[in-house]
């Protein structure tokens, strides 16, 4: 189920699909994107969740990277989005679904890997949407929350944006860290760069 606040913000993304935003990795993204891949050591075979995939752009090198035999569920709150990245025509091991990260249709301790990819602000509940995906993912499992740019430059886009996005931050690392701890997750490392803010943490709670 999508909720009235979630609705709001899909339809801020509808606009941004309609404007070709974020359809495509840009020159300077590419080397970044290279070395996140190595990074999150996506193996064949694996089932990886994708909230907040926007138009697919991602979606189609994670499929690559779990092959035939893995999955790819990804899933998006703005129809626009899902409907782009349903034109991709992306193999069979990837499913696109218009739902909330805060309520994922799948089963508990099932995915291998979770990636927030440029998205994890967007979460206006975030211990809920966390406990969520602590739910989906296997025990040991990881979560990524990864950007291309340090948190404040990331902050301070959303702050001069016009629209719902205003008010959405990545939270200082202490409040991370917390909000990990209290969803059921270890937090194995916080990188804030100029180059990129990344999280890895692993599912200890058991559900
Ligand atoms: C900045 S875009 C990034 C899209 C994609 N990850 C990429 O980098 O191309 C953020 C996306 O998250 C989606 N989103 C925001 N809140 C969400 C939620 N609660 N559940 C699922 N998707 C959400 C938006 O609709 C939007 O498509």
């Amino acid at each position: 189920m999508i909720e009235k606040i979630e609705q709001e913000i899909g339809c801020f993304f509808d606009e941004c699909a309609k404007q070709g935003f974020m359809e495509s990795f840009s020159e300077e993204e590419l080397p970044k994107l290279k070395e996140a891949l190595k990074r999150w050591d996506i193996r064949p075979g694996q089932h990886i969740l994708e909230p907040g995939c926007g138009s697919g752009r991602l979606t189609e090198y994670l499929s690559r990277a779990v092959d035939a035999e893995g999955e790819v569920y990804a899933c998006d709150i703005s129809t626009e989005m899902i409907r782009l990245a349903r034109k991709r025509s992306l193999p069979g091991n990837v499913m696109f679904v218009q739902a909330s990260v805060n309520s994922i249709p799948r089963e508990d301790n099932f995915f291998d890997s979770v990636i927030c990819f440029q998205v994890f602000p967007h979460f206006t509940d975030q211990t809920r949407s966390l406990s969520e995906i602590a739910r989906v993912l296997k025990p040991r499992g990881n979560l990524r929350i990864e950007h291309f740019k340090s948190r404040d430059t990331i902050n301070s886009v959303h702050k001069e944006a016009s629209g719902v996005i205003v008010s959405h931050i990545i939270p200082p690392d202490e409040k991370m860290r917390r909000l990990l701890n209290r969803t059921g997750f270890e937090v194995v490392g916080i990188q804030d760069s100029p180059q990129r803010y990344c999280v890895h943490a692993v599912k200890i709670k058991f559900c």
